[in-house]
């Protein structure tokens, strides 16, 4: 069912050729936004865009192609939004991946850290004059909005901060747990530094859904795409809560909050540690500065 609760808008959503990310982008475009897609593949971008086009019978779909685990590709990725879109009204972090083994992002960082969170904050950063040109003089209606997927999975997470990169010790889960962790104190932090700009920073935890994450870290396994069918959400059904976000009248100014079915929630008590937070935030400056830190 189309609608035009987002016509007018720009909305920029990353990950969006597969999963919770293509799902998000096609319940957006039928809601009337001008919508970008972002992939790192170009002919599953082509694909995934012509297809939308024609699901959403409108052809204000578009992908741009790069890796964001890489941060050369971040910079590359905002200049060219920037240079055709004037103003971008939603920007929807959505990207992310599992690594079960430990390996390097083409700057030398951790993939899972790369991808899911430095990735995350510089496109952000690139992208805020932007943001806060499509947030109106009345900054109290209709602000430009960040929305963040992050996952329940940060609740058991901790930032290692002697080995954040797990360059001693790796575990898949804890590299994807802190990654999430790290999102969401990001996101609160975003948020404050945003206040009175109208625009405002949730994340968000989508629920258990059957998308393509599990099969891209475990395996392309029938059985296992059989059982997420039957246990775990659809991708639409996933999807609703980053919708709801990006679009819904309902939380129209609402800023720094965690969500889950579409309901602001407490989040884990480590992402309200305040020293911690202000000690990340120093160290993804540094990181995202020099782009290469290995070691950290
Ligand atoms: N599924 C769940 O149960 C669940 C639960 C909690 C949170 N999440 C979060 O939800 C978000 C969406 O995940 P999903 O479940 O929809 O996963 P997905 O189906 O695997 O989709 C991931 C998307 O990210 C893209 N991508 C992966 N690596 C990339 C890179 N280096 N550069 C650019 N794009 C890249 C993929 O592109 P390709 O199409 O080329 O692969 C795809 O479009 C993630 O942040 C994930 O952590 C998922």
């Amino acid at each position: 069912m189309t609608n035009t609760l987002m016509s007018g808008k720009t909305c920029l959503i990353t990950g969006a050729t597969a999963g919770i990310g293509l799902a998000t982008a096609a319940a957006l475009a039928r809601q009337g936004a001008t919508v970008i897609g972002v992939g790192r593949d170009a002919a599953k971008c082509a694909e995934v865009q012509a297809r939308l086009r024609q699901a959403a019978g409108a052809p204000a779909v578009t992908y741009l192609t790069a890796d964001l685990a890489s941060l050369a590709e971040v910079r590359r990725l905002a200049g060219a939004f920037t240079a055709t879109y004037p103003r971008l009204d939603v920007l929807v972090n959505n990207v992310g991946a599992f690594y079960m083994g430990r390996r390097l992002s083409a700057d030398g960082i951790e993939m899972t850290w790369a991808l899911n969170y430095l990735g995350v904050c510089l496109l952000t950063d690139l992208l805020l004059p932007a943001l806060k040109t499509s947030a109106p003089a009345l900054k109290t209606s209709a602000p430009a909005r960040i929305v963040t997927i992050s996952s329940d999975m940060h609740r058991s997470a901790r930032l290692n901060f002697d080995d954040l990169q797990g360059a001693r010790q790796f575990s898949g889960m804890k590299a994807y747990g802190q990654s999430k962790l790290a999102q969401v104190m990001w996101t609160y932090d975003l948020a404050r530094r945003l206040a009175g700009t109208g625009v405002t920073a949730n994340a968000l935890h989508p629920g258990f859904v059957a998308s393509d994450l599990y099969q891209t870290s475990f395996g392309n396994r029938k059985w296992l795409s059989a059982l997420l069918k039957l246990i775990a959400l659809s991708n639409e059904q996933g999807a609703a809560t980053s919708v709801y976000l990006a679009s819904s009248p309902e939380v129209e100014g609402v800023t720094g909050q965690y969500f889950a079915k579409k309901k602001a929630v407490r989040s884990s008590a480590a992402s309200y540690d305040s020293a911690a937070t202000a000690r990340l935030m120093e160290i993804t400056a540094g990181m995202v500065e020099s782009g290469a830190v290995a070691s950290r």
